[in-house]
């Protein structure tokens, strides 16, 4: 008799980029397909379900998109964001990935500009730029996003003779910034905005996350459970018809309940470019998104989008002009449905934060809670590892002393609980530390012994040229996207796993 085969066993992962399958509003649907024999491609007469005849969809189209999921786009701007001085127009593109790489294209010439953006970012969208040929260089983020006191000393002394052209474009996720899950306060977007009026910056506003913006975090799961039930009752009654529906009122509820305002409704110049997907809260795999920006970008891109991706996928984009029509949800229902995705999210960003606090130590793991998104940052407090070691270097004599002890006692900033803190550097370029290999060490061992996957802060580091980054690399990245009971064996097992790796030393 063969043996049994040995099966791998079960990984958790809490580390990839995931979309919870909830958010996908579809049930059982057709497309009748022709038969080969008699082979007559046409629409059937009494196609009534559909938005866009099937003829045009089907065929070579408007590189932009179709006239009329541009228009409703327009109308779902203009209740999320206001209307905007700038004189902004909509680009249908294959999601943000496609939207970021397209405006990577047009506004960095290759080998001669350098792109701003958080030190840590989203890896596809950094290579993305590397690959059209664009120098990055990181701005400092906190808890809060991005700082824009680094942003302003990074711009007013750039010096051109060494770095070469002075940066023109930032790059910048604001809400639920992925990997570190910030979302930056109202002071700091009208300070980053203020700075690149200054500096003639253009802003690349990449806002997957902006529908999913969340309460605070209420650790009271009797409370929590109140405002939630609270919360879900807050939208007017749907209406038999989408036409009947008050968008007013519903938008305002969508709008007020975070607050977060984005840099396009602050828009005066035309300055920003913001880039929207239905990846989050429709479905990644249907592959639409949307550019909106003044009309002289949007042209320009259309050319791009010309000999690129052509058109939009048609098929799509007719499934969600039919979605968007009042003869189905209309755009008040499209808010009624981010709504219900954000509350469902909000619910799963409690629910980790609660597993977090219940199975690991704060003394070696904080976070702050994200507002938005799907990500938490954990930040490890690999300082206090028996073997961490940190070390100065340069021409000194004293070079390679090891300053771990003297390193444990300066951490005290960090408050009880959920805070992020960067890193403790005093002075750039003097000290490097073993920090990026013990948590490698952690990463595999987290794997190994706990059986679960989160994604180390080396993936989203964009590197400063001429620093040792060495002390920044102490994170994690983990996302609740996933079921539940996932969240809970994984943070389990992060837990257990993270302690054993502290204790054995
Ligand atoms: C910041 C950011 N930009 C872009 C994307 C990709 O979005 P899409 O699926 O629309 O291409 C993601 C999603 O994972 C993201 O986090």
């Amino acid at each position: 008799m063969s043996p049994a085969p040995i099966l791998p066993e079960k990984i958790v992962d809490i580390g990839r980029r995931y979309t919870s399958s909830f958010s996908f509003p579809y049930e059982p649907c057709y497309i009748h397909i022709t038969k080969i024999i008699n082979f007559e491609l046409r629409c059937t007469e009494d196609d009534e379900g559909g938005i866009l005849d099937l003829n045009e969809i089907l065929q070579y189209g408007l590189s932009n998109g179709y006239p009329e999921l541009i228009r409703q786009l327009e109308e779902l701007n203009l209740h999320l964001h206001g209307k905007t001085i700038s004189d902004s127009s909509v680009y249908v593109t294959l999601g943000n990935t496609d939207g970021v790489s397209k405006v990577f294209q047009l506004l960095v010439e290759p080998d001669i500009d350098t792109v701003l953006t958080e030190e840590f970012s989203f890896a596809s969208s950094l290579n993305s730029a590397r690959a059209k040929g664009a120098k990055l260089y990181p701005i400092k983020v906190d808890g809060q996003g991005l700082v824009p006191e680094d942003l302003e000393r990074v711009l007013s002394t750039w010096d051109e003779k060494t770095q070469g052209r002075k940066p023109h474009l930032l790059y910048t996720i604001p809400c639920g910034q992925n990997p570190t899950g910030s979302t930056q306060p109202p002071e700091r977007y009208d300070a980053i905005y203020r700075i690149a009026q200054e500096h003639d910056v253009i802003i690349m506003e990449d806002d997957p996350y902006y529908p999913l913006q969340f309460a605070n975090y209420e650790p009271d799961l009797e409370k929590r459970k109140a405002q939630l039930k609270e919360a879900r009752a807050k939208l007017p009654t749907a209406p038999e018809n989408a036409k009947d529906d008050d968008i007013q009122a519903v938008a305002k509820v969508f709008n007020d309940y975070a607050g977060v305002k984005s840099y396009l409704s602050r828009d005066v110049d035309g300055r920003v470019i913001r880039i929207d997907t239905f990846s989050k809260v429709f479905g990644p795999g249907v592959r639409l998104g949307w550019i909106t920006a003044n009309s002289t970008f949007i042209e320009r891109l259309l050319r791009i989008g010309e000999t690129t991706t052509q058109v939009p996928n048609g098929l799509s984009q007719s499934v969600l002009a039919s979605y968007l029509s009042d003869r189905h949800w209309g755009i008040a229902g499209f808010f009624r449905w981010m709504w219900g995705v954000r509350l469902e999210y909000q619910h799963k960003r409690d629910y980790f934060l609660d597993n977090l606090n219940e199975y690991v130590p704060k003394e070696l793991v904080t976070t702050v809670p994200c507002g938005a998104g799907m990500f938490q940052w954990l930040r490890v407090d690999v300082t206090s590892h028996p073997r961490y070691r940190k070390t100065l270097i340069g021409n000194s004599s004293d070079a390679a002393i090891n300053l771990a002890l003297d390193t444990v006692g300066q951490e005290p900033e960090i408050a009880p609980g959920l805070e992020l803190k960067s890193s403790s550097k005093s002075s750039e370029q003097e000290y490097t530390s073993n920090t990026g290999e013990l948590i490698d060490e952690l990463f595999n061992h987290l794997i190994e012994y706990g059986k679960v996957v989160v994604l180390p802060a080396k993936v989203f580091i964009v590197e400063k040229p001429g620093v040792d980054q060495s002390e920044d690399l102490n994170f994690f990245r983990a996302t609740f996207a996933g079921d539940l009971e996932n969240i809970d064996a994984a943070l389990k097992a992060f837990g257990d796993s993270i302690q054993e790796w502290f204790q054995k030393g």
